[in-house]
């Protein structure tokens, strides 16, 4: 079990990885940035989800908006109204203390201990290092779901080039991965690799998935032909379990803060002869790019239903 900072612009399937991270890890605080819902319903979403879970973190405000770009929609068709399917009552409230003092101050109290999740938009963590850049190697490791580097044609999300948390706010996401931060990135190049279907949500026997899920079930139906949905969140957390069950490279990573290919993240692959190095002083991070989907499924499942 790790102690975690999980960093969340709660959505459905942000949902499900802390549904997940209350059963196998030790939470800390849960750290809300706008991203699927603006930030307010974001601090609702996590007070309300970690009640329903049983998991007794406090809860702190983030940033609400991108460091460099105007704000861009929510993600409302795919995640509702509110970010959890417009199905359930929330009488709780959207101010809370400061996400960035908690990560900053939980970091320098339990130096090489603290394990950062974050996923959603980079912004709050991006924010954290630049105003306390001393927490930089006090940092355990920090694992993103994020980012899409094309394997078996996993491209963008967003736009055909760009995954949603990074394309939120690029520049924030350039700054983590290119900092010195140990980070790991699940891309979608592994979380559209594991799918759920309807039948496995309505299977793991909890009514509260269940009724958030509906409308991304129906979303996905009318848009892909599929009663599903692609796990991605809940890879960050079950790689803190589970790591063998994916493989990985180590490269250097930058994102594209500009022009047609915004958010796109890019990975050194080698250069001949290249005069120009843009990764140059970049720390090698880690990339999943591939993973057992039956193994990682079945450790979902098993994980939930327990
Ligand atoms: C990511 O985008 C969000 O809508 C999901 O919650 C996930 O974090 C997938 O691209
Ligand atoms: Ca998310």
């Amino acid at each position: 079990m790790k102690k975690i900072i999980f960093d969340t612009d709660i959505g459905v399937d942000d949902a499900f990885a802390l549904a997940c991270a209350a059963k196998s890890q030790q939470i800390l605080g849960i750290t809300t940035v706008f991203g699927n819902v603006a930030v307010g319903q974001a601090v609702k979403n996590a007070r309300l989800f970690a009640q329903l879970v049983g998991c007794d973190a406090p809860v702190f405000r983030g940033c609400s908006r991108p460091l460099a770009l105007s704000p861009s929609a929510s993600a409302a068709p795919v995640h509702g109204g509110d970010g959890l399917g417009d199905v359930l009552e929330n009488p709780f409230p959207e101010e809370a203390d400061s996400a960035i003092d908690f990560i900053i101050n939980s970091v320098r109290a339990q130096p090489h201990e603290v394990t950062l999740v974050a996923i959603g938009p980079l912004t709050n963590i991006a924010t954290a290092i630049n105003l306390a850049p001393d927490i930089v190697p006090l940092v355990k490791e920090l694992v993103i779901m994020g980012g899409a580097f094309g394997t078996n044609g996993h491209a963008g999300n967003v736009t055909p080039h760009s995954e949603f948390n990074i394309w939120k706010d690029p520049h924030a996401a350039d700054q983590v991965l290119s900092s010195a931060l140990p980070v790991t990135v699940l891309p979608l190049d592994v979380t559209h690799e594991v799918l759920i279907s309807g039948e496995d949500i309505r299977s793991l026997k909890v009514p509260v998935l269940e009724q958030i899920s509906r409308g991304y079930l129906q979303y996905s139906l009318a848009k892909e032909g599929f009663e599903g949905m692609a796990l991605h969140d809940t890879l960050a957390v079950l790689w803190l379990t589970y790591p063998d069950f994916f493989t990985t490279v180590k490269a250097p990573v930058r994102v594209v803060t500009e022009g047609i290919t915004l958010g796109q993240t890019l990975r050194k692959i080698g250069a001949l002869a290249s005069r120009f190095d843009p990764y140059a002083g970049c720390r090698e991070q880690t990339l999943c790019l591939g993973v057992q989907a039956d193994k990682v499924k079945a450790a979902f499942l098993a994980m939930l239903q327990a």
